[in-house]
């Protein structure tokens, strides 16, 4: 019988069964079950032995993996929508293909700077701490009060998919105006929200910030000054990358009141959290999970395999990056 060789990939994370199963019909696959993650030198390892390979958000591909002149890899297919952990312009010189896997965790995402919004503005993470650590005396008109939303301004930093998301449940189930800033124009939005020229004319007249743009850029976002733009009664909501927005000075803005609250699902040097933060009442603080659902984890490994298939059989790829 004629065996035609399959195709090499290594994961170099756990993934749903479902993904491992599509990837076995159709590769040679090293899973890594146990879950942990690869050290630099297993990354490089990994490109040097597989045909391609899938990583994620937690995987550094740095120029200097990515440049090993044993490198065997085609194709870097990455688990999640952002790419800051890859050193995409070093791969576009060295013909390595990158893909991702956008749209599908759109309504995750969005939903969690939702909850993150809510969350921040009730207070919740006061109050549940409060009385997981058997501190509540009962129900109180003056205690625990946090503020009302509808009719407020949402703040967008970044319309793209996530950040429209984001904008139209917070319109349809609190009732909050949107306004946005986007480097370039934003046309036909299926919601209201006015897009302004300049992210301070954004930061000063939003009472709820959300910052949704891709990270992996020379410089934070958000830096010193636009905490002191923004209002002292304002929440900042980061549900992008821990790098869009200077940690330390958001830190300082929170320690000095320079805003209300923060509500954080990423940070600047995961899975490394600021202890000063933990310190703070006024900051809700999830461990990266904006797309973590059963559903949108499969559905991201679907499309994670569907482009190495396109790779290697087709060339029809749902999401090419480079
Ligand atoms: C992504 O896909 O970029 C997320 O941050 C991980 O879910």
């Amino acid at each position: 019988m004629n065996r035609i060789q399959k195709p090499e990939i290594i994961v170099t994370r756990a993934v749903p069964d479902a993904v491992a199963k599509a990837l076995t019909d159709h590769f040679s696959v090293s899973l890594n079950l146990n879950d942990i993650p690869f050290s630099e030198r297993e990354l490089k390892q990994a490109l040097e032995s597989a045909d391609g390979l899938i990583c994620t958000v937690s995987d550094q591909i740095t120029a200097d993996i990515i440049s090993s002149t044993e490198r065997r890899a085609s194709i870097i297919s990455n688990f999640g929508v952002g790419v800051s952990n890859i050193d995409v312009n070093c791969c576009q010189k060295l013909g390595l293909v990158v893909t991702n896997t956008p749209n599908v965790l759109t309504h995750a995402t969005a939903e969690i700077a939702l909850f993150l919004i809510l969350a921040v503005s009730r207070r919740t993470t006061y109050s549940e701490t409060k009385l997981r650590n058997n501190c509540w005396k009962g129900f109180s008109i003056v205690e625990d009060l946090g503020v009302s939303l509808a009719g407020k301004t949402l703040g967008i930093v970044g319309m793209g998919r996530i950040g429209q998301a984001t904008a139209e449940k917070v319109i349809n189930s609190l009732g909050m105006k949107v306004v946005f800033f986007n480097r370039s124009p934003v046309k036909d939005l299926s919601f209201r929200a006015v897009q302004l020229d300049t992210l301070a004319e954004v930061l000063t007249c939003a009472d709820v910030v959300s910052i949704h743009a891709p990270g992996g850029t020379k410089e934070p976002i958000l830096k010193r000054e636009h905490f002191a733009m923004m209002k002292k009664t304002a929440f900042l909501i980061n549900t992008a990358r821990g790098d869009v927005v200077d940690q330390r000075a958001l830190i300082n803005a929170l320690k000095t009141s320079l805003i209300s609250g923060a509500g954080l699902d990423v940070y600047l040097d995961e899975p490394k959290v600021p202890n000063e933060l933990f310190l703070l009442d006024n900051v809700t603080l999830l461990p990266h999970i904006g797309s973590a659902t059963c559903e949108t984890r499969e559905a991201m490994g679907m499309l994670a395999v569907n482009n190495l298939k396109a790779h290697f059989f087709d060339g029809n790829y749902p999401s090419r990056i480079i």
